[in-house]
């Protein structure tokens, strides 16, 4: 059986009870090199099946009080790890203990000064938790309710204008408990705190490296797949596919066989690119299948956003059924075993959004990401980074070698550019579209931008305008340029272009590209406007 991250790294549990902040904890404690789970307050600990090094009661939008309020399993209180609560997490701990909550005067948003009481002699793990902080640091507060009154066996580490109690501690018990969010960043000293309770109070090994998880995750794969299975996937060209199979290609080498769908819409020449990186350059057996023409045949005619993304994921689940199908009758002809697993370059911020927590009264999702093939293909998934962020993955990109140019490569959607050409998918506008983004691209790179920018692309609007070009009087398209800065992508803002870059791109693409007369630039934010057009 092959063990799972958890075993192989310390690990420490953090209890999502529906607050926005919860996947912040996790990126705090991920980035000192300790690995870390979050897991819905609805999980079990005598049903965990491992051992945490500690425990962190994230922060939630209820009130203990409410008649519904998720409620703390007390088999963390004794599992002897230590247990830190955070704002809802201390006033559950402390309702737990037998102590008070109540509302505030005010709900309290916003920044304070935490003042951290002096430790006695004998109280070396409180000071353990601000260690390295002054007496006063500024935290950010986000609550309705606090702790009026101590739970016994409780005392306070400190204190705010507001919160008698901003920080409390078992006396007895590795118990902690702070009112204020240390995992957002306008808590100065936070992600210290956050790391004294971690290293110093759990003593979890800081050996979360990409470099170890390398070694460790090709050797669970191995030991997965066992010694003759095969193993399909799909690859697009883009930094998380090319990870993962690089991945299974060093644990089975070509017992992974890797396809890249040719739907016809990809960008310029990324086919090739493609293939110099995955096949020359890293050696993943790779079949690369052509079947752009089939894309278009059923894309001919279909203006309608919603159908062409419809048409795009059903014809690629055919081309990808008819590859593992050809794959399988080669392996049946070799008389080696049929295909038995299926790659997902399934990444930790999707498992969040469907494990987290959703409130008592809402059914928390499962994971059914099978990228939408059909449930016959019964094919067992490997997701090797389920457990990463995509910086991670893009580190992991770093070490095993890959160019600059893939691990920093904009998010590309799988529609492809069918989805930038507004109306009728048809090879010349699949040109054009091409054409005029290449340009744009290119550009930003050369104007130092592209890291800057969390996506940019040129999109083709169905309407054409008159122009001049030379002294002939023109009718032609429009090109619609996006570029948009983002953290999440749920929101996102237009990113705002020097002049010079966007007159040197309008007058290139004007120039170069065939057919278009005219550039414009979007500047409308996400809401209301999406990042993409279609
Ligand atoms: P929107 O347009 O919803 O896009 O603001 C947010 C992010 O999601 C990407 N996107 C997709 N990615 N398949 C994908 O793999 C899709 O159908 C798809 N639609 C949007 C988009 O590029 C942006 O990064």
């Amino acid at each position: 059986m092959a063990e799972q991250v958890h075993e192989m790294f310390d690990t420490v549990l953090i209890l999502d009870f529906g607050s926005q902040y919860s996947h912040l904890i996790v990126r705090r404690i991920r980035e000192f090199g300790v690995y870390c789970e979050l897991l819905p307050c609805t999980q079990k600990i005598s049903e965990l099946g491992w051992k945490p090094v500690g425990i962190i009661l994230a922060g939630s939008p209820f009130s203990v009080y409410d008649h519904d309020a998720p409620r703390v399993d007390p088999d963390v209180f004794t599992l002897g790890v230590p247990v830190m609560g955070i704002c809802y997490g201390l006033q559950e701990m402390t309702n737990y203990f037998g102590g008070k909550v109540q509302p505030c005067a005010h709900r309290e948003y916003g920044p304070a000064t935490v003042k951290i009481l002096p430790a006695g002699e004998a109280d070396a793990q409180s000071s353990m938790l601000f260690e390295e902080l002054s007496s006063e640091s500024q935290v950010w507060m986000s609550h309705g309710d606090q702790v009026t009154e101590l739970a016994p066996g409780f005392r306070c580490i400190a204190t705010t204008d507001t919160a008698p109690f901003a920080a409390v501690r078992h006396v007895e018990k590795p118990l902690f408990g702070v009112q204020f969010h240390p995992e957002v960043t306008h808590s100065i000293d936070g992600k210290q705190i956050i790391k004294n309770f971690v290293v110093k109070i759990c003593k979890a090994q800081q050996s979360w490296t990409m470099n170890n998880f390398i070694e460790k995750e090709v050797d669970r794969i191995r030991a997965m797949v066992g010694p003759q299975a095969q193993v399909i996937g799909a690859v697009s060209g883009g930094v998380d596919s090319s990870v993962a199979a690089k991945l299974m290609h060093m644990a089975i080498g070509d017992r992974f066989h890797g396809v890249l769908v040719d739907n016809g819409v990809m960008r310029l020449n990324e086919c090739e690119q493609a293939h110099k990186m995955l096949v020359d350059k890293m050696g993943i057996n790779l079949k690369i299948a052509d079947a752009s023409d089939r894309f278009l045949a059923n894309l001919a005619g279909v203006t309608d956003p919603e159908k062409k993304r419809k048409i795009i994921g059903n014809t690629f689940i055919d081309v990808f059924e008819d590859e593992a199908k050809y794959i399988d009758d080669q392996c049946a002809a070799a008389g080696t075993p049929p295909i038995e697993f299926l790659l997902q370059g399934t990444l930790y911020p999707d498992v969040i959004e469907s494990i987290s927590f959703k409130g008592p009264s809402a059914t928390i999702k499962t994971h059914h990401n099978v990228g939408g093939l059909k449930e016959n293909m019964k094919l067992k998934l490997i997701e090797p980074l389920r457990e990463l962020f995509k910086d991670e993955v893009r580190e992991l990109g770093r070490l095993l070698g890959m160019d600059d140019d893939l691990v920093w490569r904009h998010p590309f959607p799988g529609p492809g550019i069918a989805i930038r050409i507004l109306g009728e998918v048809t090879k010349d506008q699949v040109r054009i579209a091409r054409h005029a983004d290449y340009i744009y691209i290119e550009e930003i790179k050369k104007a130092g931008l592209y890291r800057k920018i969390a996506q940019a692309y040129a999109a083709v609007l169905p309407v054409k305008a008159v122009g001049v070009k030379g002294d002939k009087r023109t009718y032609e398209q429009m090109i619609c340029l996006r570029a948009v800065e983002t953290s999440d992508f749920m929101t996102a803002d237009w990113y705002p272009f020097p002049y010079d870059v966007l007159k040197r791109i309008s007058t290139r693409i004007c120039n170069e590209v065939d057919g278009v007369n005219r550039v414009v630039y979007d500047v409308s934010s996400k809401p209301p406007a999406t990042i993409e057009l279609e």
